[in-house]
Formats: C-alpha cells, sequence, structure tokens
C-alpha cells in the first residue's frame, strides 16, 4: 500500500539475504523489518505437531541481528484458541488449526518461560544491554484424576433448550449465516418422502458440507461427513423417519485473497436420486445449555443403553487443597467439545490428534473442596472408560497412525493454489 513503509514475514528456514535483497527494491533506504519472525509453528487437526528447534530460531535471530534488522516475534507466547475460536487454512483441502496455539513458541501456551525463551535473551544480549531482573518462574502445574463421567443424554434430547425459538423452516437449507449463527453447531431437520429398503447413498454435491456432519435417522447415529474426506454414506429408512444432520463449524479460513467460507449446508443433500427438502435448522445455543447446567448435578442416564452420535458427558469434583494450571487428558475419547464450569476450553479431537490435552488455565477451577464440574459434547464415539485425567504435562504431538485420504474432487476448495511461502496472520 503507498504510504505505508513494506517488512517483510519469514521464518529461521527461509533464505534472510535473498529474502532482505528483494525488500531493498520496495525500500531502498530505512530499515529492515521482519515482522513476523517464525519462532515454530502452529498445528493442524490430522498433521504432526509443528516445531522449529532452538539452534535454528536463535541463529536466525543473530544472523538479523548483525545485519541490523528489526524483527518482531511471531508468536513470542502461545496461547490457545478456546471456544470455537480456531482458524482454519485452505491448502487444497480445509485444514482446521487446533485448539492449542502453543506454536513451540518462547513462552508456552500456559505462559512458561521455555529454554527457547533463555537462548533468544542470550542472543539479544550480545547486542544490547538486557534487563538483569528476576524472571517470573512457571505456573504451579496439577494432576488430578481420573475422574469417570457420566451419561447425561443424547444431544436430540435437549433440543428444545438448545434452540428455545424452534426451527427455522425452509425449502432448502439455509447456512449458518443466512441464519445468524456465527459459530458452533447447527442442527439439519427433515423426513423421509419415502421407505428406502436398500441402503442408499447420501451426500451433499458440490463439497457442500461445511465443515463436519453427525447424520442420524430416527436418532440412530448413522455416520459422519466431512468436508474433502468422506462425501457419503448408505442410509435406510421409512416414510417418516427423521433425518437429523448437526453440522459442525470448524473454523474460518484465516488466510488467503478469496476466503469466503459459508458454514452449514451449503447445497440440499440428496439420498438416492431424491433432493431432500423441507428443511428445519435448529441453531444451536448449546454454550447457553451448559452454563444453566454448570451449578446443577445431572441426573444420569437412566436407559441401559447408552445413546449412538452426539451426546453429553458430565462429572462434578472437588479439588483438595489449591489449584494449579492442568492439562485436560482424553484417552480413548473421539472427537468433541469440552467445558469446564461453564467455560467452553475448545475442540478436542484424540482420534485425530496431534493435540491430546487442552489447558486449563487455573482460574478455572474452584480450589478447597468447592466443586468443580466438566461437561463433554463427544460427537462420535466414547471409550468404555468414560474417563478424563488432568495432567501436570501438555501432549501436543501424538497423530493418529490412521492414513487420511481426502476426496479427489475438484471442489471450490481444491482450486485455490497452495501458498509459495509461509502462511502469516492467523
Ligand atoms: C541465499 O540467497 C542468496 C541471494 O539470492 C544466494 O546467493 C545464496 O546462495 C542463498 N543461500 C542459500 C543457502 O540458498
Ligand atoms: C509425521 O511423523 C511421522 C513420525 O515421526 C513420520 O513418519 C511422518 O513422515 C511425518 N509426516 C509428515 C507429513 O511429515
Ligand atoms: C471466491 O469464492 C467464492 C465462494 O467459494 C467463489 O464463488 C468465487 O468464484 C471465488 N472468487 C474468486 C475470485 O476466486
Ligand atoms: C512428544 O514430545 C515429548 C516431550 O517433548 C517427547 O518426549 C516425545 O518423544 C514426543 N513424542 C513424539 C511421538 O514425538
Amino acid at each position: 500500500l503507498q504510504g505505508l513503509y513494506t517488512t517483510v514475514d519469514f521464518g529461521p528456514a527461509d533464505n534472510m539475504t535473498k529474502i532482505f535483497t528483494l525488500l531493498r527494491k520496495y525500500e531502498p533506504h530505512g530499515p529492515l523489518v521482519n515482522s513476523e519472525y517464525y519462532t515454530g509453528w502452529l498445528d493442524y487437526w490430522g498433521q504432526n505437531h509443528s516445531t522449529r528447534s532452538v539452534s535454528a530460531v536463535t541463529k536466525g535471530l543473530e544472523n538479523m541481528l548483525k545485519l541490523g534488522a528489526s524483527v518482531n516475534m511471531y508468536m513470542f507466547h502461545g496461547g490457545t484458541n478456546f471456544g470455537y475460536w480456531n482458524g482454519a487454512d485452505n491448502k487444497g483441502r480445509f485444514l482446521p488449526i487446533t485448539t492449542s496455539y502453543d506454536y513451540d513458541a518462547p513462552i508456552s501456551e500456559a505462559g512458561d518461560p521455555t529454554p527457547k525463551l533463555f537462548a533468544l535473551r542470550d542472543v539479544i544480549s550480545k547486542f544490547q544491554e538486557v534487563p538483569l531482573g528476576p524472571l517470573p518462574p512457571p505456573n504451579p502445574k496439577m494432576m488430578l484424576g481420573p475422574v469417570t463421567l457420566h451419561l447425561v443424554g443424547h444431544l436430540l434430547a435437549f433440543l428444545d433448550l438448545l434452540c428455545p425459538h424452534g426451527p427455522i423452516h425452509s425449502i432448502l437449507p439455509m447456512t449458518f449465516e443466512a441464519v445468524k449463527q456465527d459459530r458452533g453447531f447447527m442442527l439439519y431437520r427433515t423426513y423421509m418422502t419415502h421407505t428406502i429398503f436398500e441402503p442408499t447413498p447420501f451426500w451433499v454435491p458440490n463439497n457442500g458440507v461445511h465443515d463436519r456432519a453427525y447424520v442420524m435417522v430416527d436418532g440412530v447415529f448413522q455416520g459422519v461427513l466431512e468436508r474433502n474426506m468422506r462425501d457419503k454414506l448408505f442410509l435406510m429408512g421409512k416414510l417418516g423417519s427423521k433425518l437429523d444432520i448437526l453440522v459442525e463449524n470448524m473454523g474460518r479460513l484465516s488466510f488467503g485473497s478469496n476466503s469466503s467460507d459459508f458454514k452449514g449446508l451449503l447445497k440440499p443433500p440428496i439420498l438416492g436420486q431424491t433432493i431432500l427438502t423441507q428443511w428445519m435448522m435448529f441453531p444451536l445455543k448449546i454454550d447457553n445449555l451448559v452454563k444453566w447446567w454448570f451449578p446443577l448435578q445431572l441426573p444420569k442416564w437412566p436407559y441401559p443403553q447408552a445413546p449412538s452420535g452426539p451426546t453429553f458427558y458430565s462429572k462434578t469434583f472437588p479439588i483438595l487443597g489449591s489449584v494449579g494450571d492442568t492439562f485436560l487428558y482424553l484417552p480413548g475419547w473421539t472427537k468433541g467439545q469440552v467445558w469446564i464450569n461453564g467455560f467452553n476450553l475448545g475442540r478436542y479431537w484424540t482420534k485425530q490428534g496431534p493435540q491430546q490435552t487442552l489447558y486449563v488455565p487455573r482460574f478455572l477451577l474452584f480450589p478447597r473442596g468447592a466443586l468443580n464440574k466438566i461437561t463433554l459434547l463427544e460427537l462420535e464415539d466414547v471409550p468404555l472408560q468414560p474417563q478424563v485425567q488432568f495432567l501436570d504435562k501438555p501432549i501436543l504431538n501424538s497423530t493418529s497412525t490412521l492414513h487420511r485420504t481426502h476426496i479427489n474432487s475438484l471442489s471450490a476448495d481444491t482450486l485455490s493454489a497452495s501458498e509459495p511461502m509461509e502462511l502469516s496472520g492467523h
């Protein structure tokens, strides 16, 4: 932009000489500025955990400072995408970013100094005096559990409370945006217009599930459709059977020149040869319900059989003594959303990884025997032992060994070119 001083963004693996030479074409005089020096990198669900070695990051910084360049580190302090606030990228396919944004940064997600911080301070001290005061120590950490959760009930059982104003009716499905549901989940419902005796393909044209759909027929979970990944299920049902599709917005595109990214069902679903119409849209206020539940001891599920598909689990538990930061570990759970004392910690996706624990700041917990409450919305499968644990260290680097393949269809997503350089600005 004219009148603005030009700067560049690059990481330790990039060729500094080449990039600053290019910058000089735009700014022949004035300071060399790296406005985003990448100390680490972010993670996507289903991909390996990103790290940048201490030696690479310090070497890159030292080289820049030797040139007299100015530098801003991104990230200097790791963070967390609490609630539904993670972004996503489009690199040939839709890639949502994990809840943790620890980033392998010099100060961790939990606010603690890491070896990278001290090594960077040593580099800076070669060029200018650094303050010698004491550094704040790491926050106290805490272990707890295992805590066994109990079943609260199927999401569909709470529909009246999750959508108190009732559904919106429309012949064709409407997007989240069209009904002003800015994040989270929306339920789409219609009824089968004839009996389907044989397993029959059910799909949404044009890769039109944004971003993940949990499909139920008469309340029985049938499986998942996922943008770029899984485009078909086989369904049966009777005339008048209830077809429910819970759609998850997995995060908005946070980078790219054309980031229009409507959420929900972007095309009417097709069952066999029939275009399904006469939809009801239930925009869900799940957080309001969980907050309303938060002080209550919920009743146990009274039926012997656990329901299948999107289901709430919960447990109240005391913490004796003081509290510390902790990391919620959900072994064997599949994918969902989790709240502590009504606060939405974010998404978990244990099956996919690499993130296995969610950061729980100590300020969310009640000390000295007061009751704390955890609530899970598990979207798929529950482990035999519905337990969670609180660990004193994060686990961010465990990717499922299952190899995921994506749909090779030409879609709006696959048309955009992959980025030539590292992305910025998440
Ligand atoms: C970095 O770029 C410069 C200028 O283009 C080039 O001369 C040099 O060989 C490059 N270094 C590496 C390691 O690629
Ligand atoms: C991810 O990590 C595994 C185990 O270290 C490795 O075998 C695999 O090649 C990595 N995948 C990518 C895409 O880097
Ligand atoms: C931008 O994305 C929208 C929605 O995917 C698409 O209709 C449009 O053609 C795209 N525009 C450009 C310039 O790529
Ligand atoms: C994950 O990180 C921990 C802690 O840095 C390390 O001990 C472990 O070997 C790593 N595991 C994998 C699979 O990379």
